[in-house]
């Protein structure tokens, strides 16, 4: 895969470009602090794309930075195959973005606030207001004031707002923020319905279980740096073995097991026993463990492997980051 220089660049070399973003080793600095630190992210085209972090891990920071609201200290990025800032219209007008929440004005309609936005872009952007508003599930409450809207209504008028530019990438900062249930969940096959239409839509989320939902790939960030990044399923790969075991004597169980070279982590709950093996731990082991349990004398009731969730992934490698501190 070539990596993008900044050199001039026609639209169809843009458009060759595999990665929808593309940064190596950007930086940006508030003072001492280190908001973006060094960031290597390719977001392949045509994916629901997390970056995930904690409060105050950068996520906001990465996204200004790639939009251009604020200068990086150091690095390079592109969208769209186009290196930016230097071909910053020409990636932009090919952009749709939610930074913090999005502003309407109160006292115009939905409609009114898009058609506003349209008049500021190409013509084309006029005649996607009705098909914009629709698309988010807007279109019978379009002619309301936007005062009136609800937190999930504003939202999707933010992606409404996007989508008039006709957008291959959107970039949307914490777009489930204040959604109730039902709203995320509204939100979520909206994104997915982009990506079906081929668009790349970049989310970034401190909910977890969000992204692992609604992505199929994700940069952990930490501190302004990715820990990792890449395809949920492959991320999980490297996630412990968690085992579940419901049995008798719990306590005189994990004895047992802690007297043997198996090398697990072992907690006693209430049913039985919450086992935690390192992520190479080939399937024997579980047999083994079964054999050990039933041959010191204790009943085994339920053997359970559980699948580990990007989340508890997540705490783990976090939690490791801390450790080597
Ligand atoms: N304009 C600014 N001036 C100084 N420091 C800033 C500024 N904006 C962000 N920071 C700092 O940069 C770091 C990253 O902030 P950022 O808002 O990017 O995090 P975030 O991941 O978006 O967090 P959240 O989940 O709370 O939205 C924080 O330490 C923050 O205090
Ligand atoms: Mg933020």
């Amino acid at each position: 895969m070539s990596t993008t220089t900044l050199r001039d660049i026609s639209d169809k070399q843009a458009a060759e470009s595999h990665w929808a973003v593309e940064t190596h080793g950007l930086t940006k600095r508030f003072g001492e602090n280190v908001a973006v630190n060094a960031v290597e992210l390719l977001v392949p085209r045509g994916c629901a794309f997390g970056y995930l972090g904690p409060n105050g891990a950068g996520k906001t920071t990465l996204i200004r930075v790639l939009l251009g609201l604020t200068r990086a200290d150091a690095g390079t990025m592109s969208l769209l195959g186009y290196p930016v800032p230097k071909h910053r219209d020409a990636a932009l007008a090919r952009v749709g973005a939610i930074v913090d929440e999005p502003r309407f004005h109160g006292h115009l309609t939905g409609r009114e606030n898009l058609e506003i936005l349209a008049a500021a872009r190409e013509s084309a952007a006029r005649q996607r207001v009705g098909s914009s508003l629709e698309r988010v599930g807007l279109l019978h409450r379009a002619d309301d004031r936007v005062s009136k809207y609800s937190m999930g209504m504003r939202q999707r008028l933010g992606v409404a707002a996007c989508l008039i530019g006709d957008p291959q990438l959107l970039i949307l900062d914490e777009p489930m923020n204040g959604l109730d249930p039902a709203g995320m969940q509204e939100m979520r096959a909206m994104i997915l319905s982009l990506v079906a239409e081929g668009r790349t839509v970049v989310l970034s989320s401190h909910l977890l279980d969000e992204v692992e939902r609604t992505c199929d790939a994700v940069a952990i960030v930490d501190q302004g740096q990715i820990i990792r990044q890449g395809p949920i399923s492959e991320l999980l790969g490297g996630a412990a073995l968690e085992l579940q075991v419901e049995c008798s004597e719990p306590d005189r169980a994990r004895s047992l097991l802690e007297g043997t070279t198996i090398g697990a982590r072992i907690e006693v709950g209430e049913l039985g026993l919450g086992i935690s093996l390192p992520a190479e731990t080939q399937r024997d082991v579980i047999a083994e463990i079964n054999r050990i349990l039933v041959e010191g004398g204790i009943s085994v009731f339920r053997l359970q492997q559980i699948q580990a969730s990007l989340e508890a992934w997540f705490l783990q490698v976090t939690s490791r980051l801390g450790a080597s501190e």
